[in-house]
């Protein structure tokens, strides 16, 4: 089944792409931007974005999620999140809820967040929030505020409206803000939270700047996001057939550049950042895109896609691509976490 929707996708996006203006404009890079905003960003081919492809990239984004949020929460509810799995564990229908939260949980140990009543997070931000589901579920755990930003205006309606079904709505809010340029003053919040949003921003470097920035003194700073592979000594990029299939994910689900985990802690370092960690948890999601495809071509899912709309369906098409990906080893899922100095 995943082969047939992958040879579906494929023949599909190989005569659309051509025809369709790419999301980005490619010019050349020297070296010293490569890092900071193209090769941190781009390793996939020499391309740089521009203001009016970041324009372009936030409206696609901010489309995307309006469309394709409610059809997801319908089919998989509150988290827009990869699963965490034991590898090569049998898993039911039923276990992929739970291992979202587990994704949570686990990202939250790898960072020794403490639970300890004096030390554990009092203000959280979820960067890129989706519908809320980690903001709601930190701001239970720990008993914290925790502000959400997310570029899609009906994902910030439901979260806040969630947020006040669930009886949290003097504790979490939501609003539409660029995590690129964040609504909150300096060194705000004690935990700063980024779920799979990072793969969407098109200058790595303003991200985590901005990361680091609201974080207050101490603060933990958790980046769970898509890379591709870290590129040898000898290597200056990705090879042609890898650019190629990362290309078409982009495409798909309204991505710039991909950059590496080697990438995101040269970036830490660059800004002084402490106890930089990281790990690659490709092996604990493998489980994910196959039950997200088979939820997709149940009657529920296959009539919700075709009444949403082109940008979800479109993005529905690359979803084998990220199968294939994490099997030929070019996408890597990974966290990256750090602190803020005292
Ligand atoms: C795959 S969803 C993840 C949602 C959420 N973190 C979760 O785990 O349920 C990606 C989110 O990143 C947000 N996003 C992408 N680029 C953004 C930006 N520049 N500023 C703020 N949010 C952004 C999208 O609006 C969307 O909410």
């Amino acid at each position: 089944m995943t082969s047939l929707c992958g040879a579906f996708a494929s023949t599909l996006l190989t005569t659309t792409i051509p025809h369709q203006s790419r999301l980005f404009s490619r010019s050349k890079q020297q070296p010293l931007q490569r890092l900071i905003r193209g090769g941190a960003i781009r390793a996939n081919s020499n391309l740089a974005v521009t203001t009016a492809d970041d324009q372009q990239l936030k409206k696609g984004i901010a489309e995307f999620y309006d469309e394709s949020s409610g059809i997801w929460e319908n089919i998989w509810g509150e988290h827009m999140h990869h699963g965490f799995y034991d590898p090569d564990a049998v898993v039911q229908i039923s276990d992929h809820r739970s291992a979202q939260i587990r994704m949570i949980d686990q990202a939250l140990a790898f960072a020794s967040v403490s639970e300890e009543a004096s030390k554990k997070p009092r203000s959280i931000v979820d960067v890129g929030c989706g519908i809320g589901g980690s903001a709601r579920y930190l701001s239970r755990k720990y008993g914290a505020e925790c502000c959400g930003i997310t570029l899609s205006p009906v994902q910030a309606a439901r979260a806040q409206a969630l947020a006040a079904a669930q009886g949290l709505a003097n504790k979490v809010s939501f609003q539409v803000a660029d995590a690129l340029n964040q609504p909150f003053p300096d060194g705000k919040f004690d935990l700063v939270w980024s779920m799979e949003s990072g793969e969407h921003m098109p200058d790595k470097l303003k991200f985590v700047s901005e990361l680091a920035r609201v974080a207050a003194p101490g603060a933990t700073i958790i980046i769970v996001t898509w890379c591709h592979r870290d590129l040898s000594t000898t290597e200056k990029s990705l090879r042609p057939e890898e650019k190629r299939l990362l290309d078409k994910i982009c495409d798909g689900f309204y991505l710039p550049a991909w950059c590496s985990t080697a990438d995101y802690i040269k970036l830490l370092e660059s800004l002084s950042l402490k106890d930089i960690k990281s790990a690659d948890w490709s092996d604990n999601v493998a489980p994910f895109w196959p039950a997200v495809i088979r939820s997709a071509l149940t009657w529920d899912g296959l009539t919700s896609l075709l009444q949403s709309g082109w940008k979800t369906i479109r993005g529905a098409l690359v979803m084998p691509l990220m199968i294939e990906g994490f099997q030929k080893g070019v996408i890597k899922f990974s966290i990256i976490t750090c602190r803020k100095p005292e």
